[in-house]
């Protein structure tokens, strides 16, 4: 719960915080040429004002703070998006164009921010997305976020491709967490990750089904993973067969073969039967594809163009959002990713139906700004900014934002 008096200390607060936060593009930062002599990745709305020297405040000083603190293609891997990044444009500014209308003297003095995704009670719904790669961001990676997720009450999706295995997660904290599945080709790896994510007390099993991620910077930069860390993320996965005397070349090439990219709807009936756990699928957009998941079972659906990385020209998840909520007419919970940068994103997207949503890049500067410390910031600093836009809007809890705040010009 927020009270006035944190409410007017933020009212307070506001105009300093306003002089350290701008999202106006620095266009000297984001100018600088890539090697190979392109543009590097442009998500101007993040672009923070000035690099933060100081107590960060807001998303775009964490994303400041990770691109000062990380190898240039380990903070692009991060960054950019497909292709020429029009989805991941698309994202962020589809919030920037959807208008809030609160009304006035709605006498709202406190909020609460608690509720419920699939069954869990979290304390905010904003959880975290599955991210590949944690270690390269900092040394205890996901183990990281598993803590700061734990310490903030939220869930943790751990993506399969994390760089820590199922158990080392499990072992660093105890907080709700879904695995991310990436469908092994080898069907008996995949039936074994199912089975160790419920052993392990995972609340919940996310398909991601937008595969195969084309970025131009990663192209240029051949970014990949160390081959140590790539062997250990083979063996955690239990591939069988993976050798220690493999060179760079051996390991990438085995990588790429091992996942299955092409599987069909009859996944759900597979993993159904393998599974009680409940089902999510990741990176709906078309109504006909949420009726189609619903008929398959999924008990929850991640309204997502995978943060703008994988097909470029995708619309922005916010603007399909009302859309997917009216095709699944309340049959599963409908969670949103992309874009996600400030508390007013995050009441928009609860204003047009979804349960919560998911942040990616955000918890990704924080880990790589500082560990568990970051995450758990990032996370903070998005709470209090989803507090303060509550009570402004005139809203009690999080279950009760209506369509109403947000005007569709
Ligand atoms: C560095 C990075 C790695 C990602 N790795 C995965 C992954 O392993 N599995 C997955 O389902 N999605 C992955 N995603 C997509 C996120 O789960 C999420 O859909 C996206 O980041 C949301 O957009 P945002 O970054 O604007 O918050 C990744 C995103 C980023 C930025």
């Amino acid at each position: 719960m927020m009270n006035r008096r944190t409410f007017g200390h933020l009212l307070a607060a506001g105009t300093a915080l306003a002089a350290s936060c701008s999202t106006t593009t620095d266009a000297a930062d984001d100018k600088r040429p890539a090697a190979g002599g392109a543009e590097p990745s442009l998500d101007s709305s993040l672009t923070s004002a000035t690099p933060a020297a100081t107590e960060p405040v807001c998303i775009a000083d964490f994303r400041a703070l990770a691109k000062a603190k990380l190898p240039r293609p380990t903070f692009e891997f991060v960054e950019t998006g497909s292709a020429d990044e029009v989805t991941l444009r698309e994202n962020t500014a589809a919030y920037a164009r959807l208008k809030l209308l609160p009304p006035v003297l709605s006498g709202v003095s406190a909020t609460s921010l608690k509720t419920t995704v699939l069954g869990q009670s979290v304390d905010l719904p904003i959880l975290l997305a599955p991210v590949a790669a944690q270690r390269m961001y900092h040394p205890q990676g996901a183990l990281a976020a598993a803590r700061a997720a734990r310490g903030m009450g939220t869930v943790f999706g751990v993506s399969s491709s994390a760089t820590n295995s199922i158990e080392e997660v499990a072992a660093a904290a105890d907080g709700p967490k879904w695995y991310q599945l990436y469908m092994p080709k080898d069907r008996t790896v995949a039936e074994r990750l199912v089975a160790r994510a419920e052993a392990a007390g995972y609340k919940a099993l996310v398909l991601t089904v937008d595969l195969g991620e084309w970025k131009d910077a990663d192209r240029r930069n051949r970014f990949m993973l160390p081959r140590e860390m790539l062997l250990k993320h083979l063996r955690d996965i239990g591939f069988a067969g993976v050798r220690d005397g493999w060179t760079e070349a051996d390991v990438v090439k085995f990588n790429a073969s091992a996942w299955d990219l092409t599987f069909s709807w009859e996944i759900f009936d597979w993993l159904r039967s393998r599974t009680k756990l409940p089902l999510v699928i990741k990176g709906v957009l078309r109504e006909d594809d949420a009726r189609r998941a619903i008929d398959a079972g999924v008990n929850g659906i991640v309204v997502s163009n995978h943060g703008g990385r994988r097909l470029d020209t995708m619309p922005a998840t916010i603007d399909r959002l009302p859309h997917i909520v009216a095709a699944v007419e309340g049959k599963a919970e409908v969670f949103l990713d992309g874009g996600i940068r400030r508390g007013t994103d995050v009441l928009k997207a609860l204003a047009l139906g979804a349960r919560a949503v998911l942040i990616g890049r955000p918890y990704a500067y924080g880990l790589a700004a500082d560990g568990e410390a970051g995450v758990k910031r990032v996370l903070e600093l998005l709470r209090d900014e989803l507090e303060n836009v509550l009570i402004a809007c005139g809203c009690r809890s999080v279950g009760e934002v209506p369509a109403s705040l947000v005007l569709k010009s």
